[in-house]
């Protein structure tokens, strides 16, 4: 089950995140409008996400485009030959092989 979460600046939405709650707690669909880009929206997302993940795992897992970002948030990059274990849905994807997302995961304290 999904939950999602919004950022608003002057009552306007300017970016969003999921937690979903699968086989495994992922983070999914975090994005912040262009022009509201680099002014610490999308921290404050990962924050928000990881803070209500807190309460329901000890580990959140994200595929993404965007590892460099999610590094510098302690993300850890997984091997492509991990994400068999972990996303079922990984597997009846004919991109496996050539799949442009990195695997990460970080561990809760
Ligand atoms: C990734 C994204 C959510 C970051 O949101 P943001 O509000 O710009 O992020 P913040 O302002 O909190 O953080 C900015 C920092 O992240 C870095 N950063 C932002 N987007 C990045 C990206 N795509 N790749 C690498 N670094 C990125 C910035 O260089 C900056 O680094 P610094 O703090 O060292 O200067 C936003 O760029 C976005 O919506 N991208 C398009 C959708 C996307 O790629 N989503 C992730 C796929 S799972």
């Amino acid at each position: 089950m999904p939950e999602f979460i919004i950022a608003q600046i002057n009552n306007k939405i300017v970016g969003c995140a999921c937690l979903d709650l699968g086989d495994v707690v992922e983070l999914r669909s975090i994005a912040v409008l262009p022009s509201y880009r680099n002014k610490g929206v999308g921290s404050k997302l990962v924050g928000a996400i990881l803070k209500r993940a807190l309460d329901l795992t000890d580990i959140v897992y994200l595929r993404t485009t965007s590892p460099i970002f999610f590094e510098k948030k302690g993300f850890k990059k997984l091997q492509n030959s991990e994400k068999k274990g972990i996303w079922k849905d990984c597997m009846q994807c004919d991109k496996y092989d050539i799949c442009r997302q990195t695997m990460m995961k970080i561990t809760l304290m």
